[in-house]
């Protein structure tokens, strides 16, 4: 058993961050207080870093099969190592959509050959595959698109609906826009002028019914679900305390980038659900830091640059980030505006917890050795022609940021080193255990908590 040791770095615990060392081995975390000179074949010096657990990034558009122009499993999972995302949920709205086992298996048996971090595949819902949703086993969970966006997934009739949720039992997440708003809001607007309109078609009557809609359905029929970008604040007293089993997450440009930068951005922030006012960003930082929204996702959407200089509306809606969420967030942090625990949790804990993935999130003994080491000091700028990403553009180009990974670490290997990937061969198809209740559970059985 080949033995990593990470010597004298901070490592960064749930509820404390310790400077000490840890030693891997077999895949696993082995000792998280362990000796200096313990033995081992590989030795890391984390003098002067932060070692994290890698970060788990539960909502990716990875585009392969079928759009593999865009970003494909090895370009996306190479861009995963460098932003030190240790395992990734791929939504399932590729061509073809997966929406049966078997359209899953195909992802799976790709990602075996390609992927460079861990990998996880949602089942898609359409109105007719609720047999297909019943039998899908070993994936993260159900998506539902209550609103269209890229692809054909569309599910909003109420029929189709609620059959979901009373038939299913894994864990259910959901783009939440409603697509009759969407319609009548692009009716009474016409022909758009700019990007700008994306946001009023988009608006946030649309977030708030889909939201409310989709929290009614899974409080009515008891059944975990995860509300996927939340972009208003509107949304959060719906999400707020609602029912144990409800969870919910943030994508950073919802909270990053507001209406005001589509003069700089143009077309590059079109994402659905769409951009929102500064008003709303604020107020989704501050649902993070109480717990209201519980994780930290990218939405990494690529198209590539030709397509998103397309004069709106013909540009597609999506933006990249997976490679560069946890450096903005390290940024963050540097600011002051959050600390390294909330990172771990927001970005790793947090999403293990909500899909089951036993033995990720944390740095623990006898959990996986998925990690990643950031240097907080190092400075450096975001770049559309560095980036690992197929389509090679980020709507942060040229921004500089504090605090950046440098080492990430799957399974006990080295994937990712001082800019460039070292191993492709340490990914592992990603394992879910539902049974242990999602993010609330506690020993007593389920319960909000603030635990983490
Ligand atoms: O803007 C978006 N683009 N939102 C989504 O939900 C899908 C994504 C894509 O796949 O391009």
């Amino acid at each position: 058993m080949s033995r990593l040791l990470i010597r004298n770095a901070s490592i960064v615990f749930p509820d404390r961050i310790v400077t000490g060392n840890v030693l891997c081995g077999g895949g696993k975390i082995l000792d998280v207080d362990a000796s200096l000179t313990a033995s081992a074949d590989e030795v890391i010096d984390g003098q002067g870093k932060f070692l994290l657990p890698g970060v788990i990034d539960d909502q990716v558009h990875f585009r392969e099969p079928g759009l593999t122009h865009k970003e494909d499993l090895a370009t996306a999972s190479a861009a995963c190592a460098a932003g030190g995302v240790t395992s990734f949920l791929e939504m399932p709205n590729t061509k073809p959509s997966a929406t049966t086992q078997a359209l899953i298996e195909d992802k799976y048996q790709i990602a075996s050959q390609k992927a460079i971090v861990n990998y996880g595949f949602y089942i898609g819902a359409t109105a007719e595959n609720v047999d297909d949703l019943k039998r899908a086993s070993n994936v993260p969970g159900i998506k539902i698109f209550i609103g269209s966006s890229t692809g054909d997934l569309l599910v909003d009739s109420q029929d189709a609906l609620e059959r979901i949720f009373a038939e299913t039992a894994l864990p259910i997440c959901a783009h939440c826009e409603d697509e009759s708003t969407v319609r009548a809001n692009s009716e009474r607007i016409g022909t758009p002028t700019s990007v700008h309109d994306h946001s009023r078609i988009r608006d946030h009557q649309a977030a708030y019914i889909a939201t409310k809609r989709a929290i009614d359905l899974a409080v009515r029929h008891k059944h975990r679900f995860h509300v996927l970008h939340v972009s208003t604040a509107g949304e959060l007293p719906l999400i707020d305390n609602q029912a144990p089993w409800i969870t919910a997450e943030a994508c950073l440009h919802h909270f990053l980038f507001s209406i005001d930068d589509y003069d700089r951005l143009g077309t590059l922030i079109q994402m659905n659900p769409s951009i929102k006012t500064k008003e709303d960003c604020q107020q989704i930082w501050l649902a993070l830091h109480k717990d209201i929204l519980q994780v930290i996702a990218t939405d990494h959407a690529p198209h590539t640059m030709e397509e998103k200089q397309k004069a709106y509306p013909q540009s597609p809606s999506g933006l990249p980030a997976v490679e560069n969420s946890l450096a903005l967030m390290l940024d963050q942090a540097n600011q002051g505006h959050c600390s390294l625990t909330q990172i771990a949790h927001w970005m790793s804990d947090a999403p293990a917890r909500i899909w089951g993935m036993v033995g990720k999130g944390r740095i623990e003994n006898g959990y996986d050795a998925d990690l990643v080491l950031v240097d907080l000091n190092l400075r450096q700028t975001i770049q559309n022609e560095k980036q690992f990403t197929k389509c090679k553009w980020s709507p942060w180009h040229g921004v500089e940021l504090q605090g950046w990974p440098t080492t990430t670490i799957v399974g006990g290997s080295v994937v990712f080193r001082d800019g460039m990937i070292v191993n492709t061969k340490a990914a592992q198809r990603l394992k879910f255990d539902h049974s242990r209740g999602g993010y609330w559970a506690t020993s007593e059985g389920i319960g909000p908590s603030t635990n983490s």
